[in-house]
């Protein structure tokens, strides 16, 4: 039999490479730091049998014309699908494989660091230090908030969202979520989102990105949160308005935000948020371990695999696929 081919869009972990040479000993790799252009992407994914590729590459109804019809697989290294039509490719029988699970914890862990450093205004100290101003201790230098006995807001009780309020468990403090479809974990309670909004010191958003979720933090959303109150995004930038956001940190309607993604990634270096000392931004960093990163880079491989060799994929984003 001949050689699948296949096109890797960036220098993923060494595990979840090894593993693909192991199966298929050339893999056509994109070794560059930054993804190929949309033209590259198109140019080079055409006639492949596997794709695995990031949340960088937009996977649509023409990347899939490009391709052709002959592939029989598209991994995705995340566990997010928003960047891919998943519509598109399941009435087009591609199945489509994602990274569920393995970087629950470290995204719950990044939410909290997110959280305490908005909290204990980290970054203002961190930026205070170096630019000489420390002179003293002061009674009230950079007073932030407190942790114990503070009410976490969860918007989406998903695997993350239950991962955070385990977390804040330990924290001592109140957690209540808002999610229809969830069933109540940790002790958290199930409230609608008026409540939530309105009782939360912090509010941590873990929603897909859907058409639903698209900029559902807007003014409405950032007027009904308490003028203490601290927002955490680890989710998808496009879940927050961040005009709406830019006004309600300004103007202090809200305490501060904790930023993990934003829309576009990367932010314009001009993005009037960088301006804001109330708000911290740091690179879609969420599942940015070592192990985590590895564990993702093998479940991206073993679904790549799994396709190539016809078998269903371990982890599958569209299993209607298989009706
Ligand atoms: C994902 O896998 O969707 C995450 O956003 C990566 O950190």
């Amino acid at each position: 039999m001949s050689q699948p081919k296949i096109f890797i869009t960036r220098l993923i972990p060494g595990p979840g490479l090894n593993l693909i040479k192991e199966h298929f000993p050339s893999p056509k790799i994109w070794t560059h730091d930054l993804p190929p252009t949309r033209e590259q992407l198109l140019e080079r994914v055409r006639g492949v049998d596997g794709l695995l590729c990031l949340l960088t590459e937009r996977i649509d109804a023409e990347l899939m014309d490009a391709i052709g019809s002959q592939v029989k697989v598209i991994s995705s290294m995340s566990v997010g699908v928003d960047h891919i039509d998943l519509g598109e490719a399941t009435k087009r029988g591609i199945p489509i494989g994602h990274t569920p699970g393995v970087l629950t914890d470290a995204t719950a862990d990044q939410t909290f660091a997110l959280l305490l450093a908005a909290a204990r205004r980290m970054v203002e100290g961190v930026d205070y230090v170096r630019a000489g101003k420390w002179t003293t201790w002061h009674p009230q230098l950079l007073l932030g908030a407190d942790m114990v006995g503070a009410t976490l807001g969860i918007v989406g009780f998903g695997r993350i969202g239950q991962a955070v309020a385990k977390r804040a468990q330990g924290f001592d403090m109140r957690v209540i979520y808002h999610d229809p479809t969830a069933e109540s974990a940790y002790n958290a309670q199930p409230v609608d989102l008026d409540t939530l909004l309105r009782e939360s010191d912090f509010v941590s958003l873990h929603v897909p990105f859907t058409a639903e979720t698209r900029q559902m933090v807007n003014d409405q959303f950032l007027s009904s949160m308490k003028r203490t109150a601290i927002l955490v995004n680890t989710s998808r930038g496009g879940v927050v308005d961040q005009t709406a956001l830019h006004r309600a940190l300004k103007s202090k309607q809200i305490f501060a935000a904790a930023l993990d993604v934003t829309d576009p990634e990367p932010l314009p270096m001009d993005s009037p948020l960088l301006e804001l000392e109330n708000c911290i931004i740091v690179p879609h960093l969420g599942s940015a371990s070592k192990r985590t990163r590895d564990q993702m880079s093998l479940l991206a491989a073993r679904n790549l695999i799994a396709g190539l060799k016809g078998e269903r994929l371990p982890h599958c984003a569209n299993p209607e696929v298989y009706k």
